[in-house]
Parts: C-alpha cells; sequence; structure tokens
C-alpha cells in the first residue's frame, strides 16, 4: 500500500489524484492518505482508505502508518524547529511500523548551511532519513510557479517588481507537474537514483521573468533589485500577510545566492516528458482565460 500525508494540503492532494492515475483502479484498496482532519479529504468513496495521522502527535502515527509499504511524507511548513520535530517523528514512526519506502518531499536547496529556515529543516529531514536506515527517495523540488501571481501582484499595479533577490535565477516548475513526478517516484519498481531534483527547464532572474509576465499581461513592468536584508516592508508590501513575508525573506538571499536555480533532467527521467516551459507557466498563472 502507498499511504500521502498532507493530502488535505495543495500538493498532497495532487499527489493523490496523480497517483489515481497511475495505479490500477484508480488506486482502490491500494492507495491511502493519513491527515490531521479527515473530514477535509473526500477520496473513501473512490476505494482510497483515510486515516488519521499529525506529526506534531507521535502517538497518532503507528497506526496511521501500519500496513504501509511506501510512505510518500509530504513536508509541512512552518517554525523551523517544529517542522525538524514533525519531520523527525514521522521519519521515526516510519520506521517502526515497518514502511518499506520513503518519499520524502524536500527542498532544491536542502542545506544545512543555507540562509533559509526551509531549506535547513529539509536538510534535516534528509539527515533524518539517512540516518533512520529506511529506503528512501528524496525529491527536491524547485520553486512552485504557483506563487507567481502572488509575488507579482503588488507590481501589477505598481509597475515595479521589487524583490532582494539580486540578479540570482530560479528554475520554476508548477505544483501539479512536482505532483506528477512524485507519484511516478512512488510506483516506479526501480529508481536509477536515491535524490531527484526537479526543476524547470531553464533558470531565470527577476528581471526576465518581469518582462515576460509583463509581455503576457500587456503591462509595463520593471524589476528593481531591493537590497540584501532590506525590511520586508520596502518589498511585496501588502501583497502577503507580514508575519508570512518575514519567514519568507531569508529565502530571497538563497534565490540571489543562485541556490534555487539549477536545472536537470531528473523530471523528464521520472515523468518521460519534459516540465513546461517558463512562458508557458507564465501564461497558464497569468493570462485571463479566453471567454
Ligand atoms: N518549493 C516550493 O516553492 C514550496 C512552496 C511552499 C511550500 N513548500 C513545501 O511543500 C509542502 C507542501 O506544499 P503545499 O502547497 O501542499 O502546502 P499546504 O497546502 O499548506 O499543505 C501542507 C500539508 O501539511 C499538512 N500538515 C501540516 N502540519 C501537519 C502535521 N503536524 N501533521 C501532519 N500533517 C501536517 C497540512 O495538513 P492540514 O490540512 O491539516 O493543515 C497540509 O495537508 C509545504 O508544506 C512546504 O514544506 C514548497
Amino acid at each position: 500500500m502507498i499511504l500521502v500525508t498532507g493530502a488535505s494540503g495543495q500538493l498532497g492532494r495532487r499527489i493523490v489524484q496523480w497517483l489515481s492515475v497511475r495505479l490500477p483502479e484508480g488506486g482502490a484498496g491500494k492507495l491511502a492518505v493519513s491527515v490531521r482532519d479527515p473530514a477535509r479529504v473526500d477520496v473513501a468513496a473512490r476505494g482510497i482508505e483515510v486515516r488519521h495521522g499529525n506529526f506534531d502527535r507521535r502517538e497518532t502515527l503507528s497506526a496511521a502508518f501500519a500496513g504501509v509499504e511506501c510512505l510518500v511524507l509530504v513536508s509541512t511548513a512552518g517554525p523551523e524547529d517544529a517542522c525538524i520535530a514533525r519531520h523527525c517523528n514521522a521519519i521515526e514512526a516510519a520506521a517502526a511500523a515497518g514502511v518499506r519506502r520513503v518519499c520524502y518531499t524536500s527542498f532544491l536547496d536542502a542545506d544545512a548551511k543555507s540562509p533559509s529556515a526551509f531549506a535547513r529543516m529539509h536538510a534535516a529531514a534528509e539527515a533524518d532519513l539517512a540516518a533512520s536506515g529506511l529506503a528512501c527517495t528524496v525529491l527536491r523540488s524547485g520553486l512552485y510557479g504557483d506563487f507567481l501571481p502572488m509575488k507579482f501582484a503588488a507590481a501589477l499595479r505598481t509597475g515595479a517588481l521589487r524583490l532582494p533577490a539580486g540578479d540570482g535565477k530560479v528554475s520554476y516548475l508548477s505544483r501539479n507537474e512536482l505532483a506528477e513526478a512524485i507519484a511516478a517516484a512512488a510506483v516506479a519498481p526501480r529508481l536509477e537514483k536515491q535524490t531527484y531534483e526537479l526543476t524547470g527547464q531553464t533558470a531565470h532572474d527577476y528581471r526576465d521573468l518581469a518582462a515576460r509576465v509583463a509581455a503576457a499581461v500587456g503591462k509595463t513592468l520593471r524589476y528593481e533589485a531591493v537590497l540584501s536584508g532590506a525590511p520586508v516592508e520596502s518589498f511585496e508590501a501588502g501583497d502577503m500577510p507580514a508575519a508570512t513575508a518575514r519567514v519568507l525573506a531569508p529565502l530571497y538571499a538563497s534565490i540571489a545566492g543562485n541556490r534555487v536555480a539549477r536545472t536537470t533532467n531528473d523530471f523528464a527521467a521520472l515523468v518521460g516528458h519534459p516540465p513546461k516551459s517558463i512562458d508557458c507557466l507564465v501564461a497558464e498563472f497569468f493570462r485571463a482565460p479566453r471567454a
């Protein structure tokens, strides 16, 4: 049985959809999800088992992971220490439950020395997985293109995209593409390697991205690099809750340092075709649907 955690979330839900496409009979009897609130998922009617599991409550996880062969462990978000503790709980519970393989959704910049807390917490989870002795497939993802509209919301009003990202490049791909690749990894009978880096086809700095978005929406946009370490109020103002913006700010230091700029062929190796081009993603996320 394959069990997907975080199936009430945006990525986990899509992973379940792609697994349903790949597994016989839509995964009925072979696929399960574990969520904090079973009322928030509606897959039981399709024969997908719904279990309760909360990484903050270790006592819930032995039942959640019982009988699971492949655990698709979708990372959580939040304060660095809380995420590290949660993911550690889930990995220890998977080992105790006799899970055969864990597919972990990591981050392209997973590195204990990264300026970004997200990157450091993913590095900690990868280290915990390695120490657990569990067979694992680490799926490091690039940045979600799905967040581009939020990133550009203020710029589309003011004409200026102000970010502390310097000339750093990003190899964006969409959340749905990531889910497709993660599902492919989970069902693969054999994989060539342990760590896959899921990236877009090409990497682009924000000057380039601003030009592409401007062309797609028919507006003029310029990119202004804000000084690294500048207060969050000086960029993305008004588009994001201040607390979220403060958490995200160090991510721009990663971007400025080209830590999420790599491009690989790993997506195609898992899925069988390349990810969408950046212009395709921009069209998907910015162009108004035709009447
Ligand atoms: N590469 C990128 O650009 C990027 C961007 C954003 C996030 N991420 C990472 O990718 C992950 C998935 O993204 P997403 O868009 O699907 O986020 P999401 O919609 O917020 O989903 C996160 C999932 O984690 C679950 N979760 C939270 N705390 C939990 C706990 N204590 N125990 C068990 N499950 C818990 C949530 O459950 P509830 O529904 O019960 O809250 C939800 O299902 C994020 O959590 C983050 O680590 C990557």
